[in-house]
């Protein structure tokens, strides 16, 4: 490389070149590393690209179901994790044939969840509980949930993904808030799991109420992995790309923003006459925090951590990624 590249977006951008490789980047990551990405997005969005998008190689800046969803779905590119412990709590949070761990701290999570999970049922206890009852996996699974499971969904297409199945019933996992939320929005009992996401599930009724009272003229804006009494507070319930579609097109000029903060630096760069305010200065995702911008340089001269699945899970996690791709 040659010895005038001194800065850390300058040695990423000559990697680039050198490796064939586009940087995919989540709208939770840090600034800096979604200001040198090659695209931003939402679940929905990431997986689109990195089924079609002619490269080498797909350095992920996300957490490990998302690059796994990449790797699952184009398996003749070499699909890296800058962060090898970028994981996302929710998909470990359903088990194929085994019990699920006990649930009971996460790093940044003040308040412990009241309830308890019950460590008793797998995924396939609930299949055989509603045989040909379809199931739905929410992209944040690990590869071997979504080849046992029928379809996937993201928070973009959960309500058109289910209402595309037969039947009136559908198994939704593993987050129990999209799924309560899904009911809410479309005809089908919704069979749910207990999952949840630690970032999300903090946000309670009093909050969206202080958020109120503190900005009166805002829109508020929430994620559908909020609890379903806080979906019902708000002004919309939307994805993460969602929101900043949302708040570009509104004619309000304020907006309570319902999810990670890390959303916040697309909003205010696309938006700079608005005016946004976090739902929580805690809402943080501290594992899709630790991609850097050093990590991505790691990643580039060490190609690591190279992400692959085994063709048996691949094979059918990538039906269930192609089906929930084909609903427009
Ligand atoms: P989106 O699909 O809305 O980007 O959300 C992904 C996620 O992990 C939310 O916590
Ligand atoms: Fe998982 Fe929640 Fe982090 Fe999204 S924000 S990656 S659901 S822990």
């Amino acid at each position: 490389m040659p010895s005038e590249i001194t800065s850390l977006q300058e040695q990423i951008q000559a990697f680039k070149q050198q490796k064939r490789a586009i940087i995919l980047a989540h709208n939770y990551q840090r600034d800096e590393v979604q200001d040198i990405a090659d695209f931003v997005g939402d679940s929905l969005e990431l997986s689109r690209i990195a089924a079609t998008k002619e490269c080498e190689i797909i350095v992920f800046c996300g957490v490990h179901f998302m690059a796994e969803s990449a790797s699952i779905l184009s398996p003749g590119k070499k699909v890296l994790l800058p962060e090898e412990n970028a994981l996302c709590p929710m998909a470990d949070m359903i088990r194929v044939d085994a019990p699920r761990p006990v649930i009971n701290s996460f790093p940044g999570f003040d308040t412990p969840p009241s309830y308890v999970y019950p460590p008793e049922f797998s995924l396939r206890d609930i299949k055989r509980k509603y045989p040909g009852v379809p199931v739905v996996a929410y992209v944040n699974t690990t590869a071997d949930i979504k080849a046992e499971s029928d379809i996937c969904c993201t928070s973009a297409n959960v309500v058109k993904v289910v209402e595309s199945l037969p039947g009136e019933q559908v198994i939704c996992i593993p987050d129990k808030n999209l799924s309560m939320w899904v009911e809410r929005n479309t005809n089908k009992k919704v069979i749910a799991w207990d999952g949840f996401c630690h970032v999300h599930e903090r946000v309670t009724p009093d909050d969206i109420r202080k958020a109120r009272a503190e900005h009166p003229d805002a829109v508020v804006m929430a994620h559908p992995e909020c609890r379903i009494e806080v979906l019902e507070m708000v002004d919309h319930v939307t994805s993460t790309s969602g929101m900043l579609r949302f708040a570009t097109s509104s004619n309000a000029k304020e907006f309570i923003v319902g999810t990670e903060i890390g959303l916040m630096h697309r909003m205010r760069n696309e938006n700079p006459d608005k005016i946004f305010y976090p739902l929580r200065k805690d809402m943080i995702c501290p594992n899709m925090k630790k991609t850097t911008l050093q990590s991505i340089i790691r990643a580039f001269r060490e190609e690591s951590h190279l992400v692959k699945v085994p063709e048996h899970i691949r094979v059918p996690a990538k039906r269930a990624l192609d089906r929930m791709l084909e609903i427009k």
